[in-house]
């Protein structure tokens, strides 16, 4: 979920930091629909919440769909096109790596990687409404209010999961965030932010380095 320093004074910097955004959101779709299709059947969800966890991450595919179209069309005010700057694969590595094992995915996908768009967010909106795009800003905006809910979604379906384990639902986030994440988990976090989604500091405080 980082999105490299870029000056935001020109509309070059501005484009960059929107296509990192934009290509965040290409991989979000990708994530919450491989959800849907790799665990609904899984056998840790009980027959009668497979609509509700299907329909959860649909209306988070739909958001993140929306989110990708709307800074698709900023790039292309901006002259711009997704796909004119090189991308990283971060995000479809830690899909990749946890494809097998459904709450370690559900403990990193919302909970890591979202989580930390939470995070970097609010600092981007600044600068861009210190540079003056404020329309930038508010697209940004309208994506850190909604992420809040997939956090918050990510959270409700990681403790179901952890209910069925002999640990406590933050020691096993631990656990399977130390064996499956390869990333650092860094400070400072936005605790206002990931409190309202259900994720409370015992959860990433402890995996956390400085
Ligand atoms: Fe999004
Ligand atoms: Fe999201």
């Amino acid at each position: 979920m980082d999105v490299p320093r870029r000056r935001l004074g020109s509309s070059q910097g501005r484009g960059a930091l929107l296509h990192a955004v934009a290509h965040i959101e290409l991989n979000a779709i990708d994530l919450a629909a491989d959800m849907i299709a790799r665990f609904t059947l899984h056998p840790a969800l009980r027959e009668s919440d497979r609509k509700r966890f299907a329909a959860d991450w649909t209306s988070v595919c739909d958001d993140e769909a929306r989110h990708f179209l709307m800074l698709a069309d900023r790039l292309e005010a901006l002259g711009l096109s997704y796909g004119d700057y090189p991308a990283h694969n971060g995000l479809w590595e830690a899909a990749h790596s946890t494809r097998d094992n459904f709450p370690a995915r559900v403990a990193i996908a919302p909970l890591v990687l979202e989580a930390r768009g939470l995070d970097v967010t609010p600092n981007m909106i600044n600068r861009l409404n210190g540079a003056g795009d404020h329309k930038s800003a508010q697209m940004l905006q309208v994506i850190y209010d909604e992420e809040i809910g997939h956090v918050a979604t990510g959270a409700r379906w990681f403790k179901y999961l952890a209910a069925q384990q002999a640990d406590s639902a933050e020691s096993y986030f631990h656990e399977l965030v130390r064996t499956h994440f390869k990333g650092q988990i860094k400070s400072p976090f936005n605790e206002k932010a990931r409190t309202l989604a259900g994720l409370a500091r015992t959860y990433y405080e402890p995996l956390s380095v400085n």
